[in-house]
This record gives C-alpha cells, structure tokens and sequence, in this order.
C-alpha cells in the first residue's frame, strides 16, 4: 500500500486512496463477545456486515494482513468436530496477524473429567486474549463469557445459534442479490435442531426478509411462527418465487429419536431436485451451510451448479469472522483501513 496522502489523517488517508471502498453507516461497536444475534439490533449487523465489506475490499485489492490482532493469541475451543468454522476462524485470527492456538478436544483433559468451565479458565491463564467456542450445550458461550475476562465469540451452541454462519449467510445474500429487504427465504429441512436455522431466522428477519421455514411437521413445528416467519409443509408452496432457499442437513447427533420413517422418504418429500428447483424466481440462489450430504437434501447436481452460492458462503465466511474478531477485540469500524499491511 503506498503512503497517505499529506494533511489527511491515516484512516481518511486510506479511504481516499480506497474510493470504492463499500460505503456503510457504522455504530460504535460496544460489545465485547458475540454469542448471538437474538441480542443484536439492526444497527450492530450493519456494522459487522459493513466492516466485513471493508476488509474484504482490502483484502481483494492484494493486501495480505489487517494487523490489528498483531500481538494477540486467540484460541479455537471446539468441543464439537467443525470443518468450516473452525478453519475460517483461524484464517480469520491469522489475517488479522493474530497467533492461533486450536484444541484438540479428543486428546485433551476433557476426556479425564475436566469441566467447560475448568478448561477454558485454564486456558485463559495461558494468556490467550480471545476464545472462539463450539459446543454441544445451548448456552455454553454465554457461560464462558460471564466467567472468563476474555472476549468470547459463539462458533455454535447446540441447538440454540450460530452467528457468524448467519452473518455470512446475510453478506452472501447481500452480495449475490444486492438487497435482503423484502427478499423471500426458504429455509428447508430440519428447522428444530438448527441453529444455523434460529440465527438466520433472527437476523433475516431484522433486515426486513420475509422468511419461510419448510419440511416434516415434526422437524418445523409450528411455534416457530412466534420467531416471525411463516411455517410450511407444503414445499411446493413455500419455494413458488423464493430468491433464495438455504437448504439444512438433518442434524441425526441432536436427535433422540427418529423424526420421518427414513432418509429415503425424507428425500423423496422434500430433496431438492431440478424439479424442485424450478419452482423458485429465475434469479434465486442456493445455500447451505455445510457439510452437504448430496442425494439426501440436495442433488449433487444442483449444489455444483451455477445457482449454487455454496462454496461463497465458504468465501465469504473468512472476512465476516475477521470483522467479529475485529470488532469483539475493540477494534473501531471506521478505521480499518488503518490495519492494512
Ligand atoms: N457450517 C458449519 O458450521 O460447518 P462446520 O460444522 O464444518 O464448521
């Protein structure tokens, strides 16, 4: 990057040289762990999403680290297997020039009896400055959050949200069809054990989408219209003139029992096919939050086609995640372009 100019102070400095620079009205960012979008206005979303644009701005331009977090150790604490969170955190942490240390779940303590609260104490007397936490337990982020001095970061509760899947789910949306407002969203598949599902439905709903939920009444209960969106078992119905239908496995580890007689006949009652697919507006995009299991929710076919935004959900998720540990480490949404190196 070359110098700024004279008489501009560095961040100005650096819009001016940046022009295209996505522009966005940012809040003063106060929180300083993100567990959930439940908790989060419209105004605290436009300013993880328009941070996230700025990095992603720079980091398309060539620049290779935002070094905000240079100096800072972050520490991904995954009690649950993650392929695409863990992994986009850690690029996160170390584009942002941070120093990443991952658990190993498997080989640690855990398995010897040591508490949540015990581990992740310990951890933070290593002298970590930040925590990114998947596990099992609704509510295990908050726990960890109101007992450790560290920023924390929800990387998944069990059933209850998932943040930053959400939030890259909205950039995706966003940049694929410029607008959410007044979008319709199908989400499709198992609804009660998702927290992909409860994250996107707050946060979607916050920026003015209308969202639909659809598949097996025992997987979409219908007091989910208490969350504000439109519950449905009639696929067809649902998908007429969606923009956009995110598709969820069936999550079989946080279910007790079986939920429909079988995959077969889950697939067959609301797989989505070419057929399917023909049913959504000419425009309309296809998500999933990963990990696929093609033939069962989606045909391999339609995840690799161009209606796919599968793999730019992937994408995307590295500048979202370092935009929330940006931000939950007290860096300024204003000044950004500060950072690049
Ligand atoms: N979308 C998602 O949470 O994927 P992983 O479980 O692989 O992190």
């Amino acid at each position: 990057m070359t110098g700024p100019p004279t008489g501009l102070t560095k961040p100005l400095a650096a819009r001016a040289q940046h022009s295209a620079i996505p522009p966005f009205i940012s809040m003063p960012w106060t929180r300083k762990h993100l567990i959930g979008i439940e908790e989060l206005n419209r105004d605290e979303i436009e300013t993880i999403l328009g941070t996230a644009a700025t990095i992603r701005h720079f980091l398309d331009r060539g620049a290779k680290k935002l070094g905000a977090l240079r100096g800072k150790t972050v520490v991904n604490l995954f009690l649950e297997p993650s392929t695409r969170t863990r992994l986009a955190f850690e690029t996160a942490a170390k584009r942002l020039g941070a120093d990443v240390v991952s658990f190993d779940a498997a080989a640690s303590s855990t398995t010897k009896g040591e508490t949540l609260r015990d581990t992740a104490q310990n951890i933070q007397a290593l002298g970590v400055d930040m925590m990114v936490v998947r596990h099992a337990a609704a509510g295990a982020a908050l726990y960890l959050s109101q007992r450790l001095n560290i920023p924390v970061v929800n990387a998944g509760d069990g059933a209850h949200e998932h943040p930053s899947q959400a939030l890259l789910d909205a950039y995706t949306i966003r940049e694929r069809l410029t607008n959410l407002a007044g979008r319709k969203v199908c989400i499709l598949g198992d609804i009660l054990f998702s927290r992909v599902a409860r994250s996107n439905i707050w946060l979607l709903t916050k920026l003015g989408a209308k969202v639909t939920v659809v598949g097996p009444s025992t997987l979409v209960p219908h007091w989910f219209v208490g969350l504000g969106v439109e519950v449905s078992h009639n696929l067809k119905a649902a998908l007429a003139d969606a923009d956009v239908v995110m598709l969820l496995r069936i999550q079989h580890e946080r279910q007790d029992s079986s939920h429909f007689p079988s995959l077969g006949e889950y697939t067959s009652m609301f797989g989505l096919n070419k057929t399917r697919a023909s049913w959504l507006s000419p425009d309309a995009i296809i998500m999933h939050p990963g990990p696929i299991n093609r033939g069962v929710e989606i045909d391999s076919d339609l995840a690799d086609s161009d209606r796919s935004v599968i793999l730019e959900q992937v994408t995307n998720g590295i500048a979202v995640r370092m935009a929330i540990l940006y931000l939950c480490a007290g860096g300024d949404p204003e000044k950004v372009a500060q950072h690049v190196e």
